[in-house]
């Protein structure tokens, strides 16, 4: 059922779906509303398969079953896939232009916010950066996941020695201790701090931003989620800050107008005054 139903990604399609979506965000605080239907289809399909429940309405019975489905199903629902540098002419990007001219026109801390920051990656490779050319006292980076256990990995800055292979042996040698695993030494710690934010549900965490990155994220969003959170991401932005998304991400919406591209390939915005 959840094969054939699979081909048509819309929730119209009567085989549960709805039903456990309905429950989901009842019973276990799962709120799925901004998701891309096919998407929500083909995740939670995984754990219908993986469980042998067969179809979305005997899912819903193995999750009153068996409470430790519950965080199975949360895991499958985020993809927490990342990596230090991930998109390697992006981060040179912000390294030789982007971050330099920022700590040129920023009086004060310069300030970033990493929006769906998975294990911690992404913020600690921005934090890294802004201080070689900011400087250690005038880096500020916020890193927010949906996601509790993500966040504990991004906190713990634990990482396997290959992980941090892609950082430029320079920046390795400054911002990393140990040799397998590594962490992120004292210094670096205190530039990020890591809370749980909701980028479908809760207003943004600061404003007057400098810099955002919110990059394999949107991906999953509907449309109209995608376009409302451009136009948040607009509002927490200081005039001249900079936006960065996911290079298969696109700003769409009238938050458009807030923007112009400073690298549309590598999909790196300045807001506009
Ligand atoms: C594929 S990872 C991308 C990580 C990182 N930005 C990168 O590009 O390497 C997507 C992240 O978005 C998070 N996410 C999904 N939905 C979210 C939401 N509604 N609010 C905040 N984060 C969300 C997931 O938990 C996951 O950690």
């Amino acid at each position: 059922m959840i094969e054939a139903a699979s081909r048509d990604g819309d929730l119209r399609v009567e085989d549960g779906l709805g039903r456990l979506l309905d429950k989901l965000a009842r019973d276990g605080d799962v709120c799925c509303a901004g998701y891309k239907p096919s998407c929500l289809r083909r995740r939670i399909g995984v754990r219908v398969r993986a469980t042998g429940a067969g179809d979305f309405g005997r899912y819903a019975h193995v999750l009153d079953a068996h409470p430790a489905e519950w965080t199975a199903l949360r895991d499958t629902l985020t993809v927490n896939v990342t990596g230090f540098f991930r998109d390697a002419a992006v981060f040179a990007q912000l390294r030789e232009q982007v971050l330099p001219a920022l700590a040129r026109q920023v009086e004060g801390p310069v300030r970033a916010w990493s929006a769906g920051c998975a294990s911690g990656e992404e913020p600690w490779a921005l934090a890294m950066l802004l201080a070689e050319c900011a400087g250690v006292e005038r880096t500020a980076v916020l890193a927010t996941d949906v996601d509790e256990r993500s966040l504990a990995r991004a906190r713990a800055a634990v990482y396997a020695a290959h992980a941090v292979s892609p950082v430029p042996a320079s920046l390795r040698a400054r911002w990393f201790a140990g040799v397998d695993p590594v962490h992120v030494v004292p210094a670096l710690r205190g530039l990020v701090t890591v809370q749980r934010h909701d980028l479908l549900r809760d207003a943004v965490p600061a404003t007057g931003l400098h810099l955002v990155t919110c990059r394999y994220v949107v991906i999953y969003f509907t449309r109209q989620a995608q376009e409302a959170l451009y136009a948040r991401f607009a509002d927490a932005l200081a005039p001249g800050g900079v936006l960065v998304l996911g290079k298969s991400e696109l700003l769409t919406g009238p938050a458009r107008r807030s923007f112009v591209p400073i690298d549309a390939r590598e999909r790196i915005y300045r807001r506009v005054a």
